[in-house]
């Protein structure tokens, strides 16, 4: 186990009935007045969006919006909030949405007190130094960002999808109420399902860490796999979204990172490229094509831990090998209708040159094997 320092200063409000809560948690804090940020309606048809307004109307909170925050969400909604923010002078943000609505409050954050374009932050040329405090209501469970400090972005221009990470933008509450995420659709179920078991197989397949992280890994993996299977039968099956989603939140709080090595990351470098290209191509289904074709590719650097993988996690039995661990992995994403190759996401094969280049502006990337522009055509030619 390496040394670490783990602090995650988030307050994270759980359960059913929870969202009536957030204008108390914003009062408390002596804020008057928000930018309201959300995505492109579903709150609205949810009853989410009523429940906010209410409960910051009877705490006495001033609100300003500012909505249409697509899927893979882009820089000039970014800027465009950042203007509103200045101009209404707004005391903080409140992202009442999943990843994309949240990955952008932190950007607009950050961006509110930084003079430059906060692109900057994306690409290195600034360290995030302050920020406007965040609240979150989370309507959909997948990413981990109600309880981390990235914030993920694309620039529309250079079809760069790039991340940052700061402590300045972890939200200051975020509330997550299982009930809500009723209304998703069943292919953000997968989605959702599929990047957070990705974020522990970050970890897991980075062979540093310990026994105990492995385990709890396991266990988040097994509890994804089995209430997806729950909640895709049953929408409303209260229970199995629960863990479903206090499973994605731990997934990427930073609990599966202690005692590793930061873990590898490829493979979100290698789907950031793809539903950059294609902006209708969701993370977690980008991630279920490359993430396996990742594994394939280092199999030989994993063996063990893939091994052993398939034992505790897809519970298979008698000779467990390497490859038969991956067909695994894929079956069981096309059996909860994920699609498992770059052609079945509607790309050419002409298409690997591009994902390779806008991939490889990040490279060399990996811990597990430092990936190269080489490697990366290989990965993307495997996916295919
Ligand atoms: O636009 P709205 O109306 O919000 O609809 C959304 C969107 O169409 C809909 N939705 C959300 N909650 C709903 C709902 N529909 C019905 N009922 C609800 N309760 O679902 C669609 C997808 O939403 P989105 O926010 O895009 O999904 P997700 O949470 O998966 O976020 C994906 C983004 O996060 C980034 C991804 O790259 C992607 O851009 N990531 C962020 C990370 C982080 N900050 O730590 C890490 C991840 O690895 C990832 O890269
Ligand atoms: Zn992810």
């Amino acid at each position: 186990m390496k040394n670490f320092v783990f602090h995650n200063p988030t307050k994270l409000v759980f359960g059913a009935g929870t969202v009536e809560q957030i204008g108390q948690y914003i009062k408390k804090d002596g804020i008057k007045k928000i930018l309201l940020l959300y995505g492109t309606g579903s709150i609205k048809k949810n009853g989410v969006y009523e429940k906010v307004v209410r409960s910051l109307y009877e705490n006495g909170i001033e609100k300003v919006e500012v909505s249409g925050v697509r899927p893979n969400p882009v820089l000039s909604k970014v800027h465009e909030a950042i203007d509103v923010a200045r101009k209404e002078n707004v005391e903080a943000i409140l992202a009442v949405g999943g990843g994309s609505v949240v990955d952008s409050a932190k950007a607009i954050a950050a961006g509110f007190y930084y003079e430059g374009d906060i692109w900057d932050a994306f690409i290195g040329k600034y360290n995030v130094k302050k920020a406007l405090p965040l609240y979150v209501v989370l309507t959909m469970s997948a990413t981990g960002t109600e309880m981390n400090g990235n914030a993920v972005v694309t620039n529309e221009q250079t079809k760069e999808k790039f991340y940052f990470s700061s402590k300045h933008v972890f939200p200051v509450v975020s509330i997550v109420d299982p009930t809500v995420q009723y209304s998703l659709p069943k292919e953000q179920v997968v989605y959702g399902a599929i990047d957070a078991i990705s974020h522990v197989m970050e970890y897991y397949f980075d062979v540093s860490g310990s026994n105990l992280i492995d385990r709890v890994d396991e266990a988040i993996l097994v509890t994804l796999m089995e209430t997806t299977e729950a909640i895709l039968k049953n929408p409303t099956d209260y229970e199995a979204r629960a863990n479903f989603c206090l499973a994605t939140t731990l997934a990427l709080n930073g609990l599966t990172g202690l005692g590793t090595d930061g873990g590898d990351w490829s493979s979100h470098e290698l789907e950031h490229a793809v539903s950059a290209l294609n902006p209708d191509v969701a993370h977690g289904a980008g991630l279920a094509v490359v993430f396996p074709a990742w594994l394939e590719y280092v199999s030989d650097l994993v063996g063990e831990k893939l091994i052993k993988f398939g034992k505790n996690v897809l519970k298979l039995r008698g000779n467990v090998t390497t490859q038969r661990t991956i067909k695994a992995l894929r079956a069981w994403y096309k059996s909860i209708g994920a699609p498992t190759s770059l052609k079945e996401l509607g790309f050419a094969k002409s298409d690997i040159e591009e994902l390779t280049n806008i991939a490889a502006k990040h490279a060399p990337f990996g811990t597990v094997k430092e990936l190269k522009v080489d490697d990366i055509r290989k990965i993307y030619e495997i996916a295919y």
